[in-house]
């Protein structure tokens, strides 16, 4: 059977291959860690995108959207501690001079125990049957053994961030005895800060111009939105703003594909509530969130919370929603109680008060704000990889497909007549006519009538639509489904109505 490594491999390249994405700039060799979404990406990352869209402002009253600039005022990063804090620990290797998140080569140790503990688990779980208290206990002995190195790793670089003390988590790395992956070697440098913001020039003359950051979040564009928002929508507390938009960071460690990029998109809301009661909410938007994700159709086990110790300095409460990728459980979501930070900071540095004046209560404050901030690609990646399958059927033959959640898929059905002749073709495309108002859907003529199923289970179509001539006798067409391969026979002039009631929008 493959490996994790190897089905990702395989997720990549059919991504590729199907026209959902291509490296940037390829025929330039490509731009590290950049990519292009192709003709079927597009469409299910703007399928993804409504889908969020839907849930957070068209199904709640109380939470609108806005599309904020890339561009903001240089003061707004200050305000919001990126200049001065949004920075990656780095780390190079002097022998093959390749340079590392010092945390990422930390997390890459640790993942390398808990593989151990979970390789001990199954051996131990495949022994079920003759299992003796003493295996019993050696086996749980060893496990604990290995949890504690973790516990252990995971406190001495919280200590050490949270100090300041890279010096340490340089020492850390060395007593892990870490090498680097290229040369073998563990001939580290110290370890730097380096900020992740892309910086440029607005302004046609150097000399005069302002330094200006790519926005490395879209959470900003509300926050300086909030008054604007707050009074033109007669806005009552709590309500929400939501934005999906570009972000850029220049990421150091930028591999796994679309999981991290140096240009993204995220899908964020702000959830603007009474102070004293912003645990609350932030419970409520967890829950919520949790079955948002559920609603895809994915397996509850895909996904775990995993909640900070060590919070950001503007949070005082943080978790994160993490699925599991073929790489293993990384974070997909992440929802913070951010209290008034921004909004008081950037009352400081704007010297404009953006409070709420509260009718119920009869006084003024600075909101307190739950943020929901999930990205775009990495949602698109989980589906994608969760959606891929590989099956041999009952012939012994093998298909690729794509299962991904019918309200999802780029084409919602493919219009296939059964021969390039007898007026097949032009009855298929009347078909096509009479649902592309409605929906995505491709015409296909080419090849034999069983590959153009294949070439629809792998690029995800749901449903295949054959014309026949039985369809110029009585009018019926036959409907295959995409994950059963079951077919069924109906009149064509059902067709739209069919798929209406088979495409359902996710509700939750
Ligand atoms: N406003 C809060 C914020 O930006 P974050 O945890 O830094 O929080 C939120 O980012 C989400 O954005 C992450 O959970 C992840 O899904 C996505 N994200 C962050 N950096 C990314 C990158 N380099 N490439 C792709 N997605 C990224």
């Amino acid at each position: 059977m493959a490996n994790n490594e190897d089905v990702f491999k395989k997720i990549v390249s059919h991504a590729k291959e199907y026209g959902f994405i291509f490296p940037s700039s390829e025929i330039y060799d490509g731009l590290a860690a950049v990519y292009d979404y192709g003709q079927l990406g597009v469409e299910l990352k703007n399928n993804i995108k409504q889908y969020w869209w839907k849930s957070m402002v068209q199904y709640h009253e109380n939470i609108v959207g806005i599309d904020s600039a890339i561009f903001m005022h240089p003061k707004i990063w200050k305000a919001s501690g990126h200049v001065d804090a949004f920075n990656d620990p780095l780390i190079d290797n002097k022998d093959s001079k390749k340079r590392y998140r010092a945390d990422v080569l930390i997390e890459d140790h640790i993942a390398k125990i808990e593989d151990k503990i979970r390789k001990e688990v199954e051996k131990a779980a495949k022994r079920f049957e003759n299992f003796d208290e003493a295996m019993f206990r050696s086996t749980n002995a060893r496990v604990l053994e290995q949890q504690a190195k973790i516990d252990d790793i995971t406190h001495r670089y919280s200590e050490a961030m949270n100090a300041n003390d890279l010096e340490a988590v340089r020492q850390l790395i060395l007593d892990l005895g870490i090498v680097c992956p290229i040369s073998g070697t563990r001939n580290w440098t110290e370890v730097r800060q380096f900020n992740l913001m892309f910086a440029t020039q607005m302004g046609s003359v150097a000399d005069g111009a302002d330094t200006i950051y790519l926005r490395p979040e879209t959470a900003q564009g509300i926050f300086v939105n909030f008054l604007n928002v707050q009074k033109s929508g007669r806005m009552k507390i709590p309500f929400g703003i939501a934005q999906i938009g570009k972000a850029f960071r220049n990421e150091i460690v930028a591999r796994q594909f679309i999981f991290r990029m140096r240009e993204f998109e995220q899908m964020e809301m702000q959830f603007f509530v009474r102070p004293g009661e912003e645990l609350k909410w932030f419970e409520y938007w967890k829950e919520t969130r949790r079955k948002w994700h559920l609603a895809l159709g994915i397996s509850e086990k895909k996904y775990r919370f995993h909640d900070h110790e060590k919070l950001a300095h503007y949070a005082n409460a943080a978790t994160d929603i993490e699925f599991e990728f073929p790489f293993g459980f990384k974070e997909l979501e992440g929802i913070h109680s951010r209290t008034n930070f921004d909004l008081s900071r950037h009352s400081e540095f704007s010297g404009k008060k953006l409070q709420y004046f509260d009718p119920e209560l009869n006084e003024s404050y600075t909101p307190y704000v739950i943020e929901t901030s999930i990205g775009l690609d990495r949602t698109f990646l989980a589906i994608f990889s969760y959606a891929y399958h590989e099956e041999t059927l009952e012939d012994g033959s093998q298909r690729v497909v794509l299962k991904i959640p019918t309200i999802l898929a780029p084409y919602k059905a493919a219009v296939l007549p059964l021969v390039k002749k007898d007026g097949l073709p032009e009855k298929a495309q009347q078909i096509v006519d009479s649902l592309k108002y409605d929906y995505m859907v491709q015409y296909d003529e080419k090849d034999a009538i069983g590959r153009r199923y294949r070439r629809q289970d792998a690029i995800g179509t749901p449903f295949c639509i054959t014309v026949d001539n039985q369809t110029l006798a009585n009018g019926t067409v036959t409907v295959r489904e995409r994950d059963t391969m079951q077919q069924e026979r109906i009149p064509a002039e059902n067709l739209n109505a069919y798929l209406h009631g088979k495409i359902q929008p996710l509700s939750h």
